[in-house]
């Protein structure tokens, strides 16, 4: 088409294919003096605007097509950045602005203005332009979408943290049924049962005083008389679990104490305790302090039961405000689960939290076990 261009430009045909270039493209083209006067604009522009070009040479385009914000109010011609291309003579690109048909509708345009130079001199400016409705729409649907995405993110977030939270909630309230449930059975059997104990040890007293020089008999009731003892002993341990009442005499601090001594009696375990004086002196409050408690009571069971080790260690000290307790056993260890499902290990974490406290198990197989009870602020 443009086999030899130093010919063609001086030629009509030259012109005439401008002429076709101009008005065949999609976009809008006009050009304007600097008083912003149309001097041309192509058929496809002009028909953009709902004009034809003739209606449209020699208008002011800022008046005609760029007098107002999308929001109709007016754009004063020193805002408008069509004119900013020979005012400061560079180029300009806009995708935020609308242009104004005919009508009075307008649509989202994006537009470029750049100078026109005769030589040095800036005589006017070219503009290009095109509608982007369909873009800005597809854009504002798209930023909808997301909208409406993220806002349904949001809602079942809240959600799933709603439902774990009232989980939570009865988590903690069953164990503080528990605990009372516990406590009303260990009532129940230390009346009744002790007072029958007691009075069946008296019986067997005075029955022993009514039968002398009957050594057969009272090898007899003496054997019962041990049975009666060893009955009283095992109830006293099944209501200390059920109610640890050493919790109430003692003190959570001797509670544990007597935790690891029994459990020391019980195995071949080496048991240790460290608790400073002034972390003995630091109460945490009835519920806490039974959570503690069966806190403990669940790890020493664990280690009892899964630990296979010689020893293990029990410390509380003060850091700052927070209560540090920690358990160590020597022994096989374990590969600790991120989200654990187990009850007893899931059990503790959640009493932990209950009382405003963090469990946290570390451990590898081979490598022992410790377990981080943290209570924050306590002190
Ligand atoms: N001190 C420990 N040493 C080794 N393994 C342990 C220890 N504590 C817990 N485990 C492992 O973690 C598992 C889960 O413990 P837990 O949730 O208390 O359930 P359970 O004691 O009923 O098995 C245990 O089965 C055991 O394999
Ligand atoms: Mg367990």
């Amino acid at each position: 088409m443009f086999a030899d261009l130093k010919r063609l430009s001086h030629h009509a045909a030259w012109r005439r294919q401008l002429e076709m270039l101009l008005e065949s493209t999609g976009e809008g083209i006009y050009g304007i003096d600097l008083r912003g006067r149309c001097i041309f604009i192509n058929g496809p522009g002009a028909a953009m605007l709902g004009y034809t070009p003739d209606e449209v040479v020699g208008r002011n385009m800022h008046y005609l097509i760029h007098h107002s914000h999308p929001d109709r109010t007016l754009m004063p011609v020193h805002e408008c950045r069509i004119f900013k291309a020979f005012r400061e003579g560079r180029g300009e690109r806009v995708d935020d602005e609308v242009l104004w048909r005919r009508d009075g509708s307008c649509f989202a345009a994006q537009y470029a203005s750049y100078p026109i130079r005769d030589g040095q001199t800036v005589v006017g400016a070219v503009v290009t332009f095109s509608d982007i409705s369909e873009r800005k729409q597809m854009e504002r649907a798209l930023q909808a979408t997301q909208a409406l995405l993220e806002r349904r993110v949001q809602e079942r977030t809240a959600r799933l943290q709603s439902a774990h939270d009232s989980l939570r909630r009865l988590s903690a309230h069953l164990s503080t049924l528990r605990e009372q449930e516990r406590a009303h059975i260990a009532r129940d059997i230390h009346d009744e049962l002790g007072a029958s104990f007691t009075a069946l040890q008296l019986d067997l007293a005075w029955l022993r005083g009514q039968l002398p020089g009957q050594p057969a008999l009272l090898a007899h009731l003496d054997r019962m008389m041990e049975v009666t003892r060893t009955a009283m002993g095992a109830t006293r341990r099944i209501l200390n679990d059920l109610r640890p009442v050493v919790l109430d005499h003692l003190g959570l601090w001797a509670a544990l104490e007597s935790l690891l001594q029994d459990l020391q009696s019980r195995s071949a375990l080496d048991c240790r305790y460290v608790c400073p004086a002034d972390t003995e002196r630091c109460r945490l409050g009835r519920e806490a302090e039974i959570a503690v408690y069966r806190i403990v009571q669940e790890l020493l069971t664990n280690v009892q039961r899964h630990a296979q080790a010689r020893s293990v260690s029990m410390q509380v000290r003060l850091q700052g405000r927070d209560l540090v307790l920690s358990v160590e056993d020597d022994g096989v260890g374990m590969q600790v689960q991120a989200q654990p499902h187990t009850f007893g290990i899931l059990g503790m974490r959640e009493r932990a939290r209950s009382i405003g406290g963090d469990l946290v198990l570390d451990s590898q197989p081979g490598a022992g076990t410790r377990a981080r009870l943290v209570l924050s602020g306590v002190a």
